[in-house]
Parts: C-alpha cells; structure tokens; sequence
C-alpha cells in the first residue's frame, strides 16, 4: 500500500492535520515578543548547534499567511500551533502585548476563513524568561501564573479554539530540561527536576480548572511516549527499563488517570517531592475529554550503576535511524497505544499530536526528494489504522512538521518538515512528502 491508499483507507471523519510550535517558527525578532528561557538558555556558548536561536526561525510573523495557504492546500483540515507565552504576555504575568494578542487574532480567523479547525497547545516550551529566573517549573508561583497566562487565552480566542491542549510534553518539560539538561533551563539537578515532575502537572490542572470555568471544550494534555526495551535479558537490564518506562512514560498516565504515582519512582523521588503533593493528585486526574500522544522511537535502556539517582542509560540500537539517530520503529507506537487505551485512557479520544522524521533533505533543482520521510508516515499510519480497524478511539493525525524549523538545541540542523525552509531567504518549498500528503487528501 502507498501513503494514499493507507490515507484512503481512514474513517471519513478522521482528521489530518501538521503541527509546529511557536518558539520553532515564529521568530521572536518580530512583534515585540518578550524573552523567553529559550531565549536565555541560546545565549550560553554551546547550548545549541552552532549557538542557533530561534530569532528568526521561520518568520512565521510575517509568513503566516503563506503558511496557512500551505496547510490548506495540503489538504489538510486542522492545524496544531502554539501560543507564545511571552509574546502575550511580556512580564509574564499582567503585562499584554497588543501586537501579540492582534497575531494570534489574525492568525485564528485565518484559520478559521481556510475552514481549519485550530488545535491550540497553551505551552510549548517557551517560557518567560522573567518567570523562569524566579525558578521557573521548580517554582509553585508558576503554575498560578499559568492559571493566569490561560485565562488571558481563553477571554481573547477561546471560543475559536477547536480544541485545546494544556502542556506539550511534560517529560521533556521536566526529566529533559532539569535532570538531562538537553533543552532550557539546562539545569543538571534532581531536586528541580523532581519538583518539575509534579508541578508541571499541577499547572495543568490549574489551567484545566480555568478553562473549565469558561465552559472551554475539547480539553486534554500531550503526552511524549516512547517504547523502551531492555539492552539484555538480565535482571538489571529489565528493572532499569521498567524504571525508565515509569518516569517517561507511566508517571503521567498514573498521575492523569489514577492520581497517582508509580510507588518505585516515587521512592526515588520522595526526599524531593514538593510538600503535600498528595493533596494536588485529586485535581490532576480530573477529566479529560482527549489526551494527545506523541512519538517518534523506541529506546533500548542498559542498567548503570554509575548514573547515581536512576541508575541507568539509553544506549543505540540497531534499527535504521533518523536523521536525529533515532530508531525507526513503528511497532512502537501501536504497543504503547494499546497500554495507553486499555490501562488508561479507555473510551477517551486520543489524538497523535505528532509524528514525523528529521531527514537529511536536499534540495535539487527545485525538489526534495524525501523518499524516507514518505516511507515513515506511511509505516506508522499504518499501525493506527490497525488500531482504528480494532475499535480503538483515534480521531486523528498530525504530521510533524509543517516547516523545517529550529529543532531546538539541535537548531536549524535537523529538518523535520513536510515543506523546506531556506533560512537565509524564507523560501518555501513543499518536499515530496508534502505532495504526498496532498496527493492522498485531495483525491479522498
Ligand atoms: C517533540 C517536540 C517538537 C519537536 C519534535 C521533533 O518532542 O514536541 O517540538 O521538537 O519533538
């Protein structure tokens, strides 16, 4: 089957969409955007590739209606962007920023106009620099300053929002930000990141609670699964991976639909965990009406006893990879599906609010040829549709990227879009992949 017939072969009313966040395309030079720690974290020698930040990134500022055309003429029927926080508000708190509120006006009705339906993410990463030099995630006051930054949202676009997600990837929020120190603040530090863990949840639930209280539809959070695997069939080998599995992966579900925590990486947690937690757990399982997913790979995890908090690592597999040296395994995505649906999430609609591969693109004579982008949509479409043919409530699909973008501390490097962006003239052009999709979603 070619991506067509796969695409074909969905229930009528499933829908494809691309999503992107604000802080990869936007360009923070335009529109009077406040500093965010992305921002901060850019300037340190060495925190990304080539010390890139995401000033320019796409301009999507100026852009944005050559974008939306884009998305539309893909075919596509919805779009997954993202608020920027500072670019509302630039103290991070009171502070609104007309030109920010007046992008974000413009670019919902065009949406809107090209009959889209907006899934907005309310956080994305880019957190106000003004807050995170307070402590940022680490700090309680931030949840209520979300609560806040949320309400702003809802008074001035929630009625044109189709859906709404509170958090984009908590794990990266926390584990990947404070523990690893891959992406702002940078921080190498158990105790931060152990507290991110919990009240990156409870601003969820402070958020949640807001919307509610607006009569907001359609509420969920994202979540960044991934498959993990054990280096050996040892004893060690097999405990490390289920510890790594509980705080990617379990510690969310747990906590979002138990309202509870996994009681080992709790035990490793506890000397750390923010006082009376307990009592936040009530509001952070509160209901949800879907919950996005994520994914990308698998990891294969080896017991070390020299790592000191967790005591383990992820090693390489031997998979074909990515442009990102990320394994290619699709079979990945369906196993954690299933866990998801039948441990968890049950009847609740589940969106795959990402899926996509970085690809080392080139550019010749006009055309990307991205055989292997085509190939990976294909092949975990593929997966879903099994899912779908066996009851499982998915409802749609959206391909990451639009636009190659700043992937973060791997800065313009890595292209994951389905159109290729000239950084130095902003040109656009749409890869095989894009046509792909067009092909199929044109013609159903
Ligand atoms: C996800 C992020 C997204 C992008 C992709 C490749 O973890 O949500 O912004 O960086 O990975």
């Amino acid at each position: 089957m070619n991506l067509t017939q796969i695409i074909k072969s969905f229930p009528e009313d499933f829908i494809f969409g691309t999503a992107t966040s604000s802080y990869q395309i936007e360009g923070t030079s335009f529109g009077a955007c406040g500093d965010s720690h992305w921002d901060s974290f850019a300037r340190k020698e060495n925190a990304t590739y080539k010390n890139q930040n995401g000033s320019i990134a796409c301009n999507h500022i100026q852009n944005w209606e050559k974008d939306l055309d884009l998305i539309a003429n893909a075919g596509f029927s919805a779009y997954r962007f993202s608020f920027s926080w500072p670019r509302l508000l630039i103290d991070g708190k009171k502070q609104r920023n007309n030109q920010g509120f007046g992008f974000y006006d413009r670019l919902l009705d065009g949406m809107l106009e090209r009959g889209m339906l907006p899934f907005a993410t309310l956080y994305h990463w880019d957190l106000p620099k003004v807050l995170a030099d307070k402590g940022g995630w680490s700090n309680r006051d931030t949840c209520k300053w979300f609560a806040d930054y949320t309400e702003n949202i809802m008074k001035s676009f929630g009625d044109r929002l189709y859906s709404v997600a509170t958090i984009n990837e908590p794990w990266c929020v926390a584990w990947l930000s404070h523990y690893l120190g891959h992406h702002a603040p940078g921080l190498r530090c158990m105790n931060a990141a152990v507290k991110s863990m919990h009240l990156i949840l409870v601003a969820h639930s402070k958020a949640a609670d807001v919307m509610k209280s607006f009569d907001q539809q359609n509420i969920g959070i994202v979540l960044n699964k991934e498959h993990f695997i054990p280096a050996t069939n040892s004893e060690e080998d097999i405990s490390a991976c289920n510890l790594s599995d509980e705080i990617y992966n379990l510690w969310f579900d747990e906590a979002i639909f138990k309202g509870q925590y996994p009681t080992r990486t709790l035990e490793i947690f506890k000397e750390f965990m923010p006082k009376d937690f307990e009592s936040d757990l009530p509001k952070i399982s509160q209901e949800l009406d879907w919950i996005g997913v994520n994914y990308y790979t698998r990891s294969i995890i080896k017991a070390d006893k020299s790592e000191k908090n967790v005591g383990f690592q992820s090693i390489s597999g031997e998979l074909p990879k990515t442009d990102m040296g990320w394994e290619i395994f699709p079979q990945g995505l369906s196993a954690l599906l299933k866990r998801q649906i039948i441990n968890y999430s049950k009847t609740i609609p589940i969106h795959i609010t990402e899926n996509g591969m970085a690809n080392n693109d080139n550019l010749i004579e006009g055309v990307v040829n991205d055989k292997e982008r085509i190939n990976y949509y294909k092949l975990h479409l593929k997966e879903i549709k099994t899912l779908i043919d066996d009851k499982a409530p998915i409802k749609s699909y959206f391909a990451w990227s639009l636009l190659d973008n700043f992937e973060w501390a791997f800065g313009y490097e890595k292209r994951f879009g389905l159109v290729h962006v000239d950084f130095n003239t902003q040109k656009r052009v749409p890869k095989n992949s894009y046509y792909a999709f067009q092909k199929a979603l044109k013609s159903t």
